[in-house]
């Protein structure tokens, strides 16, 4: 497994495919790891090329024992982009991936060749689910991440996933339980503590896709449209049955919707 250096950790990365379009860089969501895109990089790679990673403290990346905040990831990508002379990327972040995604924009731009916001939003924490996160964050640090690896897939997919797909739910589980306890703990006092990116949305000229699964009670779907109506060249596509985990609900819908956008 290739790895970068940034900023004190290795970085884990894969790099597949190729194509004339720019490279397309995939960031995956809380608690998850980079095997979250397997279905997006076999749909891509034959017309681009796909880079995913793992953000510190998940999957194969090394962690650090402190708060994450959005911009600290966003320099590690920053770091990842350089190192591999990617050039502007089609970047794509799945919620937490996708706030790392707008930090990126905001602080990187000239990075930028089109962006997708994928089951993200744009809104920072209220007081409560602040409080939400540094209660998970102590929970496990205190006993590790075995209970959310059991109890968080179910609340991401639809019944109809979790009920009729158990591979699906255990490679969920499986990606939460190769995060180690002070990166999900670091991740989570991160998201905590995120800026509100309502005005980044209005700088972002870029074409942006927004995808959103249409039963996504933690991205909701009104936070996507109100994404949609603040970025100039936006497309929204809504997946129907589709849950938070929207690319996992339904992989060929989603699929779909990224390979339209990347070749328009
Ligand atoms: C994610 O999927 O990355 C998280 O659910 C995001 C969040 O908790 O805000």
């Amino acid at each position: 497994m290739p790895t970068v250096q940034t900023n004190g950790i290795e970085t884990a990365y894969t790099d597949q495919g190729q194509g004339d379009g720019p490279p397309v860089v995939l960031i995956h969501g809380f608690p998850y790891n980079k095997s979250m895109w397997d279905d997006q990089v076999a749909a891509l790679s034959g017309s681009h090329r796909v880079i995913t990673y793992d953000l510190r403290g998940h999957g194969d990346s090394g962690a650090t024992n402190e708060t994450y905040t959005m911009e600290m990831l966003a320099e590690d990508l920053h770091i990842l982009v350089e190192e591999l002379s990617l050039g502007e990327v089609a970047l794509g972040g799945f919620s937490m991936g996708g706030y790392v995604a707008l930090a990126f924009a905001a602080a990187y731009p000239e990075h930028l060749d089109s962006l997708m916001l994928l089951d993200t939003r744009h809104l920072p924490d209220t007081e409560q689910a602040a409080e939400g996160r540094e209660n998970l964050a102590k929970q496990v640090e205190a006993d590790g991440v075995g209970g959310l690896a059991e109890a968080l897939p179910a609340r991401m997919l639809t019944e109809a996933t979790v009920n009729g797909k158990p591979d699906v739910v255990a490679k969920a589980s499986d990606m939460i339980r190769a995060a180690s306890p002070e990166g999900v703990a670091g991740a989570a006092r991160g998201m905590a503590v995120r800026r509100d990116q309502t005005d980044t949305l209005g700088s972002i000229h870029v074409p942006t896709l927004i995808v959103v699964g249409d039963q996504d009670g933690i991205t909701p779907p009104v936070d996507a449209q109100a994404m949609a109506d603040a970025i100039y060249n936006s497309t929204l596509v809504t997946i129907a049955d589709a849950s938070h985990l929207s690319n996992l609900d339904k992989p060929d819908e989603f699929n779909r919707a990224l390979v339209d956008f990347l070749s328009s």
